[in-house]
This record gives structure tokens, C-alpha cells and sequence, in this order.
């Protein structure tokens, strides 16, 4: 694994964790994800992020360093933008290695640094504005980012060059190989990175999207030139590509979304499948995006991502014992916990001896402000009748978000 320049004296080093990999330990990550550390050498060298304990890559990430001359030991100070351990696993170790190190962190993070890593010596709490003089030009300036991801979470800018090491902020899944930078990426590329960056934004950061507006507010009168993530693409050419970008995800979450339905259906013995067809055919008659997943095959980190930028959701689930059919109670309590919120909702599902599914959606989408139509419910098998008003029902929902929504 060989580090990258970026410009005089500012490196990256990256590592990739693979696709077999789940994310926090639940996100599929089929096309991996890159855990990007950065080094600034002035007079003195400062480390921004480190990386994650896990199989190979610490060592990875040491013949990244040797690759540009640097070791661990030579390191003079060690900024912590985040103290997730996908940053920070690897430092009880390196801090082993190299006793001098000074660290360089939030409050909030130091406390953090202590309970993780029991480090509390040469310690330095910073907060908005603090700088640390490197030497030689270069010059750090910290900015508290909070819940971007985490509470005690800073982004760290380099005056001279104006970059900026964003962490979690402007990142995205997806493993680094040949190109690094957003200039040496294929459309297709692009294309990628922007999808793998809304599935990140959506399972990661979405919760916190007021932070994501109030972070992009302060970092715009910083006119930065390149965008240095912890995670992802370095943005050099176009920083203001994915500022965008993250600027629209957050957008999402109290509208407006996009002119798109998200279909999310589950089913028992198939009678519900059936009224799928009808909904998805209805839907897509109008000529918007409609995307269609099955819970529980489908992975609940797809599917939020798609919901999260859809102005339209349809969900398919029976009742089961009363209450709403378990693989998708699970699929909706994640939709809580992330706040997908504002959105035009409809549901459809059968049920065999009572219905109870539609109480229990209402009552836990209830501060998730969702707009619902009447749903489509019935007793055993759908009739050509039900079929008929799924369709019906789903073009209706379909015209009113091209209405609202459509460009
Ligand atoms: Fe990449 Fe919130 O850690």
C-alpha cells in the first residue's frame, strides 16, 4: 500500500477494508470502504486520523507511511478529528510506539480518547479557531463540527493550501485503488462515488442532518480548495461537488426529496406479492423513478438510502399476529432512528383474521410527520378489485409527488 501527495509537504495515506467487511458491524459495504489518514509535515509532522485495529491494516498502513519516508515514531503530533475506532483503534498502539506524541482534540474527544485508549497525558484541547503552528508554512486551524459524527467530532484545515480534513463529514463508501482523486475518476466512477456517498450519508449521518446544514454553513466562508475525507474520494478539483452533494442529502430529511418512490414490500404467502405488482405497475406509470426492494432479502442499508431521498415511500406488509409483519417493524424502526422524515406514504398489506398493521405504522411513523393516503387492505386473497385500487392508489401517489416535486 504506497501513500499519495497531495500537495508540498500534505500526504495521504489510505487503507481499504473489504467488502466481505460490515460496516459498524451491520452496513454492507459490497464495494468496501477506504479509511483515509492524512500527514502534514512542516518543521513538525502532524498525523490527522489514524486507522482501525483490525487483520492487516495497521501494518498496511505502516508501509504506506515508509512509502513517503515517514514512521510512526517520527510523528510529532496526532490530530484526532473523531474518536471512532474505524480512526482510532490502532492508537494505544502507536502511541506505544512513539511516547512523545502530543494529541491535539476536542474536549468532548478527549474524554473519549480516555475511555477508549486510557490516554491522558500530553494531551490538547482545542475548539473553534485554536491553530497549531507546524513550521515551514503550515499552519492547522480547528473547527468544531459537532455530530458530524459523533459530539466531540472536529474538522481540521491547512491555512496555506486550504485544505481541509473533513473526517466523517463528505465522505463515502467504497474501496480506493488506482484513482484518488475526483479529477482521475470515469463518469462511471463519479457516478459510483456519488451513490456509495448517499449510502454512506444515509447510514451514518443522516440522523444528525441539522449538524451536516450548520457544519456546511461555517466551513463555506473558509473557501476551501480541496476536500480531504476520512472516507473516500479526495476532492480537488470540484470540492464543491460534494459539498453539494451533502448539502442535498441533508436537505432530504425535511424536504424537499426527490421526485422518487421508494417500494419497500414483504410478504407471507404471496397475497401481498401480488398487490405488489399492481403498486409498483401503478407507481411507474407516471414516468418518475420508482425503486422496489423485498424485506427481509434486501438489506435494511440499501433500503435507506433509497427512502431516505425519496419524496415517496409504499409499504407492503401484512399483519402478522395483530401487528405489523416483523422484518419490516425492523426496516421501520431504522427509519426512526434515522429520522427519514416529510414524506408522502402509502401502505398496502392483507391480513387473515384481523387487521392491526396500519395502527402500529401510524402510531411509530407518528413523529416521522409522514403524509399517508388511505391504505390498501384486505381479507385473504387480493380480488381484481384490490388490484385494481393498488394501481390506482399507487398512480395517484405517483402524480401528486410529480406535482409537488417534479422539475
Ligand atoms: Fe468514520 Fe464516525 O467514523
Amino acid at each position: 500500500m504506497k501513500g499519495t501527495k497531495i500537495t508540498d509537504g500534505i500526504y495521504r495515506l489510505g487503507v481499504n477494508l473489504g467488502g466481505d467487511s460490515l460496516f459498524e458491524g451491520m452496513w454492507p459495504i459490497p464495494d468496501g470502504v477506504s479509511l483515509n489518514s492524512y500527514i502534514v509535515r512542516g518543521d513538525k509532522t502532524a498525523l490527522i486520523d489514524l486507522v482501525e485495529d483490525v487483520g492487516e491494516k495497521p501494518a498496511e498502513f505502516e508501509q504506506a507511511m515508509e512509502s513517503l519516508g515517514f514512521k510512526p515514531e517520527g510523528i510529532d503530533y496526532l490530530i484526532i478529528n473523531h474518536m471512532e475506532p474505524d480512526h482510532t483503534s490502532w492508537l494505544p498502539e502507536f502511541a506505544r510506539r512513539n511516547p512523545n506524541l502530543e494529541f491535539y482534540i476536542t474536549a468532548k474527544g478527549a474524554a473519549v480518547l480516555k475511555a477508549f485508549c486510557g490516554i491522558e497525558k500530553n494531551v490538547h484541547t482545542v475548539k473553534t479557531g485554536d491553530t497549531l503552528d507546524l513550521g515551514a508554512g503550515k499552519m492547522l486551524t480547528f473547527y468544531e463540527a459537532p455530530n458530524v459524527h459523533w459530539p466531540e467530532t472536529m474538522v481540521t484545515c491547512e491555512t496555506s493550501s486550504k485544505i481541509l480534513f473533513s473526517c466523517d463529514a463528505f465522505g463515502s463508501y467504497g474501496a480506493i485503488t488506482d484513482a484518488v482523486f475526483d479529477d482521475q475518476l470515469s463518469t462511471e466512477q463519479f457516478d459510483f462515488f456519488m451513490n456509495e456517498a448517499l449510502r454512506y450519508y444515509a447510514n451514518i449521518v443522516a440522523g444528525f442532518s441539522p449538524f451536516v446544514v450548520k457544519a456546511i454553513a461555517l466551513l463555506k466562508n473558509l473557501e476551501i480548495k480541496i476536500i480531504a475525507p476520512s472516507h473516500g474520494i479526495v476532492w480537488r478539483e470540484n470540492p464543491g461537488a460534494i459539498m453539494d452533494a451533502y448539502s442535498r442529502f441533508a436537505r432530504y430529511m425535511n424536504g424537499p426529496a426527490e421526485p422518487e418512490i421508494t417500494i419497500i414490500w414483504s410478504s407471507m404467502y404471496g397475497n401481498t406479492e401480488k398487490v405488489a405488482t399492481a403498486m409498483i405497475q401503478g407507481a411507474r406509470s407516471e414516468g418518475i423513478p420508482v425503486h422496489v426492494y423485498r424485506t427481509p432479502k434486501d438489506d435494511a442499508g440499501f433500503i435507506l438510502a433509497s427512502a431516505w431521498k425519496s419524496a415517496g415511500l409504499i409499504i407492503g406488509m401484512p399483519t402478522y399476529e395483530y401487528r405489523m409483519f416483523p422484518p419490516m417493524a425492523g426496516v421501520l424502526d431504522m427509519f426512526a432512528r434515522k429520522k427519514v422524515m416529510n414524506k408522502k406514504a402509502l401502505r398496502f398489506g392483507s391480513f387473515g383474521w384481523s387487521g392491526g398493521a396500519q395502527k402500529e405504522l401510524e402510531t411509530i411513523t407518528e413523529k416521522l410527520k409522514w403524509d399517508f393516503m388511505a391504505p390498501v387492505e384486505w381479507q385473504g386473497a387480493p380480488s381484481g378489485e384490490t388490484l385494481k385500487l393498488a394501481m390506482e392508489r399507487s398512480r395517484e401517489l405517483a402524480a401528486k409527488i410529480k406535482a409537488e416535486y417534479g422539475k
